[in-house]
């Protein structure tokens, strides 16, 4: 079969919801992604090494928050979703996303391990002809350097014999607002028929899809994201600290900023960085660009400022209950 046969056959299946898709990682990202395209009415495999998690799925049980367990019980006994610890399962898959951890170690280096297990394990399954898309945060180079890479060893040609693609999640968990469908996706292929693949593949569960020119470009929006996060915050905090200083009341000043048509996004300051991945993601892109020389010295100050907020939240509620003679 020639790749544009391949390609028009899989974009076909995708956009008529007869594909069959593996969801490799049942966490906060996989677990509402499987149910969202399960829902849009593609056959869904969930792939998750947990056997805890793949028993409670299949039990009807949902272990995320923002899905409720009626929804996977539905989903499982209308026999749209499925869970399984094995990846022999994605042998029948035309398409694969993965979701898996990406955390950092206790130097503060990126821990691949996990992406590198599953987009090995994959490699060893997927059919020719199939997609397979990284949705796992890390920094630029990972999805050719560890998926392209596992797909060569296997002897498949990517953007021939396996479309490959990357996909930052946006997930805020607990936003009412703005959910999987909703949110713009930035989407990304190896190729022009990759791009495809992925399109005909988010379209289906994505009221927007944002494509970019190349992977590395994909990977980096979503650590410029949330480092455009942590550095905002690092800076009101810095700033309650100045505002303290000058007995001003940082609340209010942030409210009258935010009365600024432009030019002003409103931050608020705090005990620290909250959340999963504000606090990791900018480290990805730190120990990366070392490999280049280069410097991200807003990602260390930030990164400081912000663990000392801790420290500086508690000394203050120390001198406060002092002044109404109580011990912290
Ligand atoms: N949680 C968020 O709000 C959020 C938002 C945006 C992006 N992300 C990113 O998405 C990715 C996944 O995060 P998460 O919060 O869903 O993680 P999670 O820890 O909630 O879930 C990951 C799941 O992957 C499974 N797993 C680990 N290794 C596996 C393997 N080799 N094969 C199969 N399953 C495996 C684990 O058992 C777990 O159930 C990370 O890169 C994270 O940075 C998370």
């Amino acid at each position: 079969m020639s790749k544009g046969a391949a390609k028009d056959q899989l974009v076909e299946k995708l956009n008529e919801r007869t594909a069959t898709i593996a969801v490799v990682g049942l966490g906060y990202v996989g677990l509402p992604l499987a149910c969202a395209l399960a829902e849009a009415g593609h056959r869904v495999i969930g792939i998750d090494s947990s056997l805890d998690k793949v028993e409670g799925v299949n039990a009807g049980h949902s272990h995320i928050d923002d899905v409720p367990s009626a929804q996977v019980r539905r989903l499982v006994g209308d026999r749209n979703l499925g869970a399984t610890t094995e990846y022999e399962a994605a042998r029948k898959c035309d398409a694969a996303i993965i979701a898996v951890p990406t955390p950092i170690d206790e130097y503060r280096v990126p821990d691949l391990t996990f992406v590198r297990s599953a987009a090995e394990s994959l490699s060893q399954v997927m059919p020719k002809g199939s997609l397979v898309v990284l949705e796992s945060t890390t920094y630029p180079g990972t999805t050719e350097e560890v998926v392209v890479t596992a797909f060569r060893e296997r002897g498949y040609m990517p953007g021939v014999d396996i479309f490959i693609g990357y996909s930052p999640e946006r997930l805020d968990p607990g936003n009412a607002k703005w959910d999987i469908h909703n949110t713009p996706k930035v989407v990304c292929g190896l190729t022009k028929n990759c791009l495809e693949t992925v399109i005909a593949l988010y379209s289906t569960i994505v009221e927007k899809l944002v494509p970019v020119s190349n992977i590395r470009t994909a990977e980096i929006t979503k650590l410029f994201e949330n480092i455009f996060r942590g550095v905002n915050i690092a800076l009101v905090n810095e700033f309650q600290v100045i505002c303290d200083a000058f007995d001003i009341d940082v609340w209010e000043v942030i409210q009258a900023c935010s009365t600024k048509p432009y030019g002003f996004t409103a931050f608020y300051p705090g005990p620290g960085l909250g959340g999963h991945c504000v606090p990791v993601d900018p480290f990805y892109l730190a120990w990366k660009a070392r490999e280049k020389n280069v410097n991200t010295e807003f990602i260390e100050l930030s990164g400081r400022v912000n663990a000392s907020m801790p420290a500086y939240v508690v000394g203050n509620a120390a001198k406060l209950l002092n002044a109404n003679r109580k011990s912290l």
